[in-house]
């Protein structure tokens, strides 16, 4: 890939469009209106209070990302989006109970503005929700009505254009199958109603028609398969996914590296989670869960490398389990016990206890994720985003090669796209240049 010789300056309004208006979109989209108006701090956005070294150490250039790369401002966005249910994006806010009154109250006429446009659904995908806010027709004709969405959104709220991120529900686990394979079957496969197209892809199907760059936040098959691949590029258009990796994965590609660093052994990784809010409920159906179970199980394998260290990591035993608990809404907690050994194979053992918020730790991530997208889509480039696997837990990756899963080596993909990008020296960490 050849290094952009421009990037097409922001200007105007950019659209975020939330396919799924929960609790995730909600309090990004709070976030991001109480942000703006100086009420509260994006933590834990690298767009807003990343920074990025250039040059040597010696040179003390670190300018924040903001500053390095033009990425639109907070001021500029506007939000909209899609639920199966009608209710507005404050009334959704304050059933999902992660903000307090207090940060819903400033934005409270704005938040109610934001109303989720009919969905396209189908009850077999995510068998817990029920909801009647829903568009009808074949699945051809669902994504000419989304289509027409994307056009008529722009269009109302003068942006410039759109980038969309998807915070949906888990839909049931898919793979690929013949209908995936390109975009011809693809089409023909929307004409027909195949069963194995999924409501999400026909979000992705209609983004990449309307060359909106599209991110998937959940697990599901959506971008994933060669026929999106295909038609993204073919529409110069961005996609990026899948799963946002906000908490216990986020904790395991950051101590599995560490132990594969220092070669101490594992031979069990047992992560739990209970968690009440809606997601929840959606993944104690054993479909749904299936789609998150491979997410999450899939990364300790690609760190760890059990065929290239089978004294150390052939024969663990790793298990994941969520566990739907009303009382704790949106407050998960994740419990992990990792049995491992050191030396000549004494065993010791570490455990984890991480009392979380799910929506406050994924929040920022639709926003750098929309942010970083848009630059992508701005600065040409097309197709699937590797640099932007730091968001995720299930990174999407050429098909020739492995995902990279250590999220520091994620960061520095991420930080070195960003130099090359701006024609910056690529930062090796070599450091001889101080010694000479
Ligand atoms: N930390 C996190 O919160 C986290 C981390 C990784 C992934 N995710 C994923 O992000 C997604 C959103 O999480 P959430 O906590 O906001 O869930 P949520 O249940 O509060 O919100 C999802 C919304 O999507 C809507 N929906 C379902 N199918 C739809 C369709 N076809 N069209 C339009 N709307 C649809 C539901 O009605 C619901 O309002 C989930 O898939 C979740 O697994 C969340």
């Amino acid at each position: 890939m050849k290094r952009p010789q421009s990037i097409r300056p922001h200007r105007g309004k950019l659209a975020v469009l939330l396919p799924g208006l929960g609790a995730v979109a909600t309090t990004f989209v709070a976030g991001a209106m109480l942000a703006r108006r100086g009420l509260a701090k994006p933590v834990g956005s690298l767009a807003e209070l990343g920074t990025i070294r250039l040059g040597r150490r010696t040179e003390g250039r670190v300018p924040k990302i903001r500053d390095f790369v033009p990425l639109a401002p907070l001021d500029d966005l506007v939000f909209g989006g899609w639920d199966i249910f009608q209710e507005n994006a404050l009334e959704v806010a304050r059933q999902a109970r992660v903000l307090e009154e207090r940060h819903l109250e400033p934005i409270a006429a704005e938040l109610a503005a934001v109303r989720p446009m009919k969905a396209a659904f189908s009850p077999e995908y995510v068998t817990r929700l029920h909801g009647t806010h829903l568009k009808s027709g074949s699945k051809a004709e669902l994504v000419e009505q989304l289509r027409e969405d994307i056009r008529n959104f722009i269009r109302d709220n003068g942006a410039d254009r759109a980038v969309a991120v998807w915070c949906g529900s888990t839909e049931v686990f898919i793979e690929p199958g013949p209908v995936h394979q390109s975009v011809a079957a693809f089409e023909r496969g929307l004409r027909e109603g195949d069963p194995k197209i999924a409501p999400s892809q026909l979000y992705a199907w209609a983004c990449l028609k309307e060359r909106v760059p599209f991110v998937n936040g959940s697990p599901n098959l959506t971008v994933d398969f060669p026929a999106m691949s295909e038609l993204a590029r073919e529409m110069s258009v961005p996609i990026a996914g899948k799963d946002f990796k906000t908490g216990q994965t986020l904790m395991k590609t950051v101590l599995a590296p560490m132990l594969k660093a220092r070669l101490l052994g594992v031979e069990g990784w047992f992560s739990t989670n209970i968690l009440g809010n809606r997601d929840g409920e959606v993944l104690d159906d054993k479909d749904s869960f299936k789609t998150k179970e491979a997410s999450k199980l899939g990364v300790l394998e690609q760190i760890l490398e059990p065929e290239k260290y089978p004294d150390l990591y052939g024969n663990i035993f790793h298990k994941v389990r969520i566990e739907y608990y009303p009382p704790r809404g949106d407050a998960k907690e994740g419990w992990d016990n990792l049995d491992i050994f050191g030396w000549l194979g004494y065993p010791m053992q570490l455990k984890l206890n991480f009392l979380c918020r799910d929506s406050i730790l994924a929040a920022p991530l639709v926003l750098d994720l929309a942010l970083f997208t848009d630059l992508a889509a701005r600065s040409g480039f097309r197709g699937m985003q590797e640099w932007l696997s730091f968001y995720f837990k299930s990174p999407m990756s050429a098909p020739n090669v492995y995902p990279e899963n250590d999220l520091f080596i994620q960061l520095m993909k991420f930080k070195n796209t960003l130099r090359w990008l701006q024609g910056e020296e690529l930062i090796t960490h070599l450091g001889h240049e101080y010694y000479d």
